[in-house]
């Protein structure tokens, strides 16, 4: 049997130049240097560093397993010394997704996201990596249901025989920390009775029924309440495996040709429309948005990130396919930024705002108390 592969996506904003906009380069260059040891001690097969908008993740590929400590720790250090860099140099928010002193053997519940998945690694094995800023884990939701249930999306689930088959859910209720697992196609209309309400329910990670293993995986981890308060949304990221069974390459990309609200731009308070583009243009440029999701593909070889770099360069230097890049794009962005000023239009007013759980910030309770004396029943 062959070693099974494992690839970890973990990823956190530590600080950045001019508020939540991006991270310095050398900040990015410090985490590449960290995951580089890893190479060298054997830890990782391969890395790279990148990034959206404010947010700097980490891809790592090993043959360790899920949550091992050795490739969170080497994650942790990364972003201790990009942190490091960003109080130096007094950015934004330094250190802002670290919430422990010291690492304590997993990066869960310490502040950054993780998204890890293991598998069989195919005799070819294209991969995509999604990666937003200024949202939250369930911003996911909708496009895998188009993907994953819909077979006027994914036309591969009508005419896949093994796509067929249909695919397991694992769905996480984000405020109770509960899961379940639940399975497309039978249960379908179910499935998306709780993933509509996007401020409890997220998907976690996705199974073909019909054994090629585990299709994606969503950083779920909600920053907000591990932290008990807010700092910071989780801007979330997801690997997908493709083709063969899976959904195709082009079937993951579609959904985002709609325009989709998606919560937490504007202090992690607002709706706004999900803005694709190429990792170089995910800077927040209006109203620190719109939300950015940037999507970039490897094809894994014998655990080695392989994009459009020369087969020989070194770990850390990978060229990956920038999906979101190409104008075709243009239209979604410029009703993304339409749909996004219609919102902003509503101020401060629902639905423009999110509901008053899910805001990062309120001065509700402050009025409220200010108001006390002065407040009257009804008649
Ligand atoms: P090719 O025939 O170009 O390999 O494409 C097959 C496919 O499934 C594309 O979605
Ligand atoms: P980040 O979560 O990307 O740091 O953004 C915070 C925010 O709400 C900016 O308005
Ligand atoms: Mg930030
Ligand atoms: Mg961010």
């Amino acid at each position: 049997m062959t070693e099974k592969i494992t690839v970890s996506v973990i990823k956190a904003d530590v600080g950045s130049v001019v508020g939540h906009s991006r991270p310095h380069p050398s900040m990015m260059e410090a985490a590449k240097e960290i995951l580089a040891e890893g190479i060298k001690t054997g830890c990782l097969e391969d890395f790279y560093v990148t990034r959206v908008g404010d947010d700097i993740n980490l891809l790592m590929s090993h043959y360790n397993g899920e949550g091992n400590c050795d490739v969170h720790e080497l994650a942790w250090n990364a972003f201790m010394a990009a942190t490091e860099i960003a109080k130096k140099m007094k950015l934004y928010a330094a250190g802002q997704d670290i919430l422990c002193d010291a690492f304590s053997g997993n990066i869960k519940g310490a502040g950054p996201g993780a998204a890890e998945m293991t598998f069989e690694e195919r005799g070819s094995e294209p991969m995509l990596f999604f990666m937003a800023d200024k949202t939250e884990p369930s911003a996911y939701s909708l496009p895998l249901s188009r993907v994953f249930l819909d077979p006027f999306t994914t036309t591969g689930l009508v005419i896949d025989p093994r796509a067929t088959k249909g695919f397991d859910m694992e769905i996480h209720d984000v405020v109770d920390s509960k899961k379940v697992t639940m399975s497309s196609p039978e249960e379908t209309y179910s499935m998306l009775t709780l993933l509509g309400d996007t401020t409890r329910y997220a998907i976690k990670k996705v199974e073909s029924r019909a054994g090629a293993g585990t299709a994606a995986v969503v950083s779920t981890d909600k920053l907000n309440l591990t932290a008990g308060k807010y700092v910071g949304k989780d801007d979330p990221v997801c690997i997908c495996r493709c083709q063969n069974g899976l959904p195709a390459v082009g079937e993951y990309l579609q959904p985002y040709m709609n325009t989709m609200l998606v919560a937490g731009w504007m202090r992690g308070s607002h709706y706004g429309a999900f803005y694709p583009c190429a990792v170089e243009d995910s800077d927040p440029t209006y109203f620190d948005g719109p939300p950015r999701i940037c999507c970039i593909g490897f094809q894994l070889n014998n655990g080695r990130f392989q994009g459009l770099e020369a087969y020989e360069a070194p770990a850390g230097d990978r060229k990956p396919i920038d999906f979101f890049a190409g104008e075709v794009w243009n239209e979604v962005r410029t009703n993304a930024v339409k749909a996004s000023m219609m919102m902003r239009g509503h101020g401060p007013f629902m639905p423009a705002i999110l509901g008053p759980d899910e805001m990062e910030y309120t001065s509700r309770p402050a009025v409220l108390d200010a108001l006390k004396e002065r407040c009257m029943r009804l008649d």
